[in-house]
């Protein structure tokens, strides 16, 4: 069987867990994928690191574009970060080629989405991005594919792993925001710049990738966004004794006249609502339609077993000939203002 090949560009916590699994994991995904997937072209910023995995059958390039250029890949998989420089030209120029995309980039896509997709059209291709929402958890299947017929009232969550696990710890212990930020990031799930996730714009632009499949293309520059660098450990301990939880939670949703309203905030949430019990790195996906009902799908948001894990389902997809369109299509107004809430049911 002539194996499907696979140029990968960045080789951290992402990046290696998807090599990993294409080997442990080989005889199945082969089976699901119809024919083997090997990555075949390879780059990071340092060639000489020791990544703990056996590169040595890989070509290496000096750089991304370079990977995307290969003209012996049939699918370039972008695992390097940020919406701009190395990130955005490889995708770019992959998808100019006509050659399939995968990427866990959320803020490459959250910025760059429309214009993305409009170049995977323009070459007949696609781009793909299952990990970029919620790390293992099949959100972007559930939003596109699973409630592709219903007429989605709202779409959100707990998005950041690090965040969550932030306020359950600092729940759980009641130890600082600072001190637990540093385990988030030794165990691999924060990201380089933290701000972008205790911040919440990594929760942003997830959201506005889950809203632009929901309903439409959200910007996410005119979104309330605030973090949790504010939330205390006696903010924590309060909401207990009220028998709440705070959660960083997005969330798009219509209002009365059909706009779509998104923010990204710590939120009071009940202790007995099913997102209160989401505790962790996990993250929880949050729908509500008219015809599907309420729908809550949790599990690990970030890390290298969960994240790679998506990323290969996408190779997996690919293999078998997906060819799914970026956006929704709903007809809505576009998603702009504000909302006010304070408790989330
Ligand atoms: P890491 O920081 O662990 O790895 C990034 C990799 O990119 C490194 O190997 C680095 O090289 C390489 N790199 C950086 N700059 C360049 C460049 N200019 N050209 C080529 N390679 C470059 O990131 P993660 O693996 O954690 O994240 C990768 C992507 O996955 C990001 O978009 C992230 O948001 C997303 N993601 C991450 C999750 C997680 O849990 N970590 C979960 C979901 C999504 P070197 O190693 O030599 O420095
Ligand atoms: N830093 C992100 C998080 C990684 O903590 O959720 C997964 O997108």
């Amino acid at each position: 069987m002539k194996p499907l090949k696979i140029g990968l560009a960045g080789l951290g916590t992402v990046g290696v867990g998807v090599i990993r699994l294409l080997r442990e994991n080989a005889d199945a995904i082969t089976a699901r994928a119809g024919r083997p997937i090997e990555v075949v072209a390879i780059t990071a910023r340092d060639r000489n690191r020791d990544r703990g995995v056996d590169l040595s059958a890989m070509r290496w390039h000096d750089n991304a574009v370079s990977v995307a250029n290969d003209p012996d890949i049939d699918i370039a998989v972008e695992l390097i970060g940020g919406s701009e420089g190395s990130a955005r030209d490889m995708v770019e120029a992959a998808l100019s080629r006509g050659t399939p995309v995968v990427t866990a980039n959320k803020a490459l896509v959250a910025i760059h989405g429309n214009a993305l997709n409009s170049i995977a059209i323009e070459n007949n291709t696609v781009l793909m991005f299952e990990a970029a929402v919620a790390g293992g958890v099949p959100a972007i299947k559930l939003v596109r594919e699973g409630l592709a017929a219903d007429h989605l009232q709202s779409v959100g969550g707990i998005l950041n792993g690090t965040c969550n696990y932030i306020l359950t710890e600092m729940r759980a212990t009641g130890r600082d925001f600072s001190d637990v930020l540093s385990e988030a990031q030794q165990k691999g799930y924060a990201e380089a710049e933290p701000s972008t996730d205790v911040d919440g714009w990594d929760t942003a632009h997830k959201l506005a990738i889950l809203a632009g499949l929901a309903f439409s293309p959200l910007s996410f520059d005119t979104m309330p966004v605030h973090g949790i660098r504010d939330v205390t450990a006696i903010d924590l301990k309060f909401a207990d004794e009220l028998r709440y939880r705070i959660k960083l939670l997005g969330l798009a949703r219509r209002g009365k006249n059909g706009e779509v309203e998104a923010w990204v905030r710590p939120c009071m949430v009940p202790a007995s609502a099913p997102i209160a019990v989401v505790n962790g790195v996990f993250n929880a996906v949050t729908t509500q339609g008219d015809f599907s009902g309420p729908m809550t799908i949790s599990g690990r948001g970030a890390g290298e077993g969960p994240t790679a894990s998506a990323v290969v389902a996408d190779l997996i997809d690919l293999a078998r000939g997906a060819s799914l369109p970026l956006w929704g299509t709903d007809t809505s107004p576009a998603p702009k203002s504000c909302v006010s809430l304070d408790t989330i049911e």
